[in-house]
């Protein structure tokens, strides 16, 4: 175990849970895969459009959630004009995460601790190695979840680099990063939760300051339909 336990669920029911990241709130929302027809991509799109619906309190259909080329970074838009509200996706074999947040930048990664062992040690740096003992064998799937959340956090729209992203410290259910872009660095805290067998991180980072809305759920205001 690192530390402390992870000591937050996820259940993957499709209930959305608000959880404390560093000093930001964030909602999240985790499901298992049933129906053979939908596609891991298209319900976690789905489920991070139902927390914009709830977050804005418009009807889910006028939500979309896409991502955005060249870097595929999800927007959720409402009446097609994105909002300011960050989302995120994830998922893996049969799970899939969604997550958003009008108060940070934010970033959701689903790893599965079975495919996160040595081989991923290349990525690692020995200080990151050394932040915890791995008494259960979870840290590697920690940090690579971590990684992967601090570089969606980041917005940075690069390739994702994992020796860019640094998982400075660990401690109980949350993580501390830095993100090394090449234009920018960018910082923020962290939290991880079970869903199921796996690991969830979820990273936040305060919100770009040019072109995003400013306030916190309830004083966004949802754009209307055309005329
Ligand atoms: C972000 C990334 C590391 C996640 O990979 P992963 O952990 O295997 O997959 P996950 O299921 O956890 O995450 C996938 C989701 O991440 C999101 N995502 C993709 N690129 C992203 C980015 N640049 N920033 C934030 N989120 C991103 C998408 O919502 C994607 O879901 P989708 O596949 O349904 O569209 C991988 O998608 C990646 O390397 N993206 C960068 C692509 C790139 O290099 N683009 C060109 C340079 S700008």
């Amino acid at each position: 175990m690192i530390g402390h336990p992870v000591s937050t669920f996820l259940p993957l029911n499709r209930s959305p849970c608000r959880l404390r990241v560093g000093a930001w709130s964030v909602d999240a929302v985790c499901a298992a895969l049933s129906d053979r027809h939908e596609s891991h991509s298209g319900l976690a799109a789905r489920l991070a459009e139902e927390l914009v619906a709830t977050g804005l309190d418009v009807p889910r259909d006028v939500v979309r959630v896409a991502g955005v080329p060249p870097s595929g970074r999800p927007v959720a838009m409402v009446h097609g004009e994105a909002v300011g509200i960050s989302v995120s996706l994830s998922h893996v074999r049969g799970v899939v995460g969604a997550a958003a947040s009008a108060q940070a930048s934010i970033g959701i990664d689903i790893v599965d601790p079975a495919e996160t062992g040595r081989q991923l040690d290349a990525f690692f740096t020995p200080d990151e190695l050394a932040l915890a003992p791995d008494e259960d064998g979870l840290l590697r799937g920690l940090l690579w979840s971590a990684k992967e959340a601090a570089y969606k956090a980041a917005r940075l729209d690069v390739g994702f680099s994992p020796r860019a992203v640094a998982i400075e410290s660990l401690a109980g259910n949350g993580f501390g990063w830095t993100v090394n872009g090449p234009h920018r660095l960018v910082s923020g805290a962290g939290g991880f939760a079970w869903a199921g067998r796996h690991i969830v991180a979820i990273a936040a980072a305060p919100l770009p300051t040019a072109g995003v809305r400013s306030g916190t759920r309830g004083t966004l205001v949802a754009p209307t339909p055309a005329a």
